[in-house]
């Protein structure tokens, strides 16, 4: 984890803010982001590709929250987006729209639309009947979409196979032997400028020998193509580097850059890069309350008050998150294995397992580490609960960037159907029955009143 977060007087502290001052204020569970550290990863990034012409497409999947994000536009970062939402949200947040990718299998003409009206840099095209679209909608428009062509180069990431997309199997990207044929007919499409090739075969990679793999081929084949007549200039170079939940050891981002510079060498082309989870993860924990300490005949059971809903990589991904106490355990404290679990009705509703931990008790507060990619992002309000407030610290400083939401606005995502809804006093239902020739003897009035404000 990120060294911003570390026990300072025996307090687990966010840069120079004490996790527990912020638990005081906003209550549990809610996550909290660093920006010292944010920006730290995107120095770091920025630092190893520096000198080359390069572009870091924050990937924004791997957390959109506008404070997030904007930390990284102030940076300079440009954004890869993958709906019409986070294309909305990188504008929202100042992105430069000249430094906004537009990636994803399954773009809609109308989310091709507002790329196009915002005049991003690039739309990664993953198919032909994609392709097909985006030229029939850019020609009706009487413009041409910039367009990089997502190649599948076949390789192995050796990554969880969940999160794995450059093999020939997964959904992702054009099989490279139907590129060249592809990038000839759009040469000939009146909607589409043909300006590059991208890659990226999947996340949480913690060995460089799969880019290496990967970026050689789409290399190889750019320079095939310009060699050919296509006017490609650029090379996007898809996601970034794992991080270290638990024991992996990811190259150095220094060591990647070597490895960029060697392969590009003298080659003539912008490049872009869409890191998110190295940008984010280390930068956020996941703060949550021992509710209680459950003594079961086989196991000890930790019951936070953060779930499944809140963070899903445990349970999607049988991911580690390394866990600690907001109050540091004084040296050889009583430890035992405890099984982390939430309060949602389903087993995978489970943090971790037979983990060792100093000895909880209800009340006390716990860091999930290494939860600032693709946490807040994939909560839901699953069980009806109110997912995590989100919080950003800067120096001593500390804001809710994103409050919990409320119950008003979690139960007034719903609408009853005309013929579910009470009818107001009665006045066709009293028709109806009256039709029907029946009687109704004491209308429970309240629970249709009730029902009707929901609904409203
Ligand atoms: N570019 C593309 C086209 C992607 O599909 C992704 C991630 C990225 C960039 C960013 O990759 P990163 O730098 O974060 O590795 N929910 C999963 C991760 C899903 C990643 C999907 N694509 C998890 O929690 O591990």
């Amino acid at each position: 984890m990120s060294a911003f977060f570390a026990y300072k007087g025996g307090r687990l502290q966010a840069e120079a803010v004490p996790l527990a001052e912020i638990a005081r204020a906003v209550g549990t569970p809610f996550y909290c982001y660093s920006t010292a550290a944010l920006h730290a990863a995107y120095d770091g990034y920025a630092q190893a590709l520096s000198g080359l012409d390069a572009t870091l497409c924050y990937a924004m999947k791997a957390n959109s929250n506008l404070a997030v994000v904007r930390s990284f536009a102030e940076r300079g970062a440009g954004a890869d987006v993958v709906s019409e939402g986070e294309l909305r949200q990188a504008i929202a947040a100042k992105v430069p729209p000249n430094k906004i990718v537009f990636a994803g299998v399954g773009k809609t003409p109308e989310e091709m639309a507002a790329g196009l009206d915002a005049g991003i840099l690039q739309f990664n095209v993953e198919s032909v009947p994609e392709l097909e679209t985006l030229n029939r909608v850019a020609a009706g428009r009487g413009q041409r979409a910039p367009v990089a062509l997502r190649v599948n180069p076949d390789v192995d990431a050796k990554t969880h196979a969940k999160i794995s997309t450059g093999k020939a199997e997964n959904k992702f990207g054009i099989d490279l032997p139907r590129i060249e044929g592809l990038a000839r007919r759009a040469m000939e499409m009146p909607g589409i400028a043909p300006e590059g090739l991208a890659v990226h075969i999947g996340s949480q990679l913690t060995d460089l020998a799969p880019f290496e793999a990967a970026f050689g081929r789409l290399i190889a084949l750019y320079r095939e193509l310009r060699a050919a007549g296509v006017p490609l200039r650029r090379l996007d170079f898809g996601g970034g580097l794992g991080v270290s939940y638990r024991d992996e050891q990811p190259p150095e981002i220094r060591a990647y850059g070597a490895m960029v510079r060697r392969l590009v060498g003298d080659l003539e082309a912008e490049l872009v890069f869409e890191p998110g989870r190295a940008l984010t993860a280390d930068a956020g924990v996941l703060v949550a309350r021992t509710l209680y300490v459950k003594e079961g005949s086989a196991r000890r059971f930790v019951i936070l008050d953060a779930a499944m809903n809140d963070l899903i990589r445990p349970a999607m991904y049988d991911a580690w998150h390394d866990m600690l106490p907001l109050r540091q355990p004084a040296p050889g404290a009583e430890q035992g294995p405890f099984d982390v679990v939430g309060p949602v009705c389903e087993s995978s509703d489970t943090f971790a397992k037979g983990r060792i931990l100093p000895t909880l008790e209800a009340g006390d507060l716990l860091a999930i580490c290494s939860a600032g990619a693709y946490g807040a992002v994939m909560a839901s309000s699953y069980n009806a609960r109110r997912p995590a407030a989100e919080v950003l610290v800067n120096g001593a400083d500390f804001a809710v960037v994103r409050p919990r939401p409320d119950y008003a606005a979690i139960l007034g995502q719903d609408r009853l159907p005309p013929w579910l809804a009470a009818p107001a006093r009665g006045l066709s239902r009293a028709k109806s029955v009256a039709s029907r020739g029946e009687e109704r003897r004491g209308e429970p009035h309240g629970a249709a009143t009730e029902r009707q404000e929901v609904s409203a």
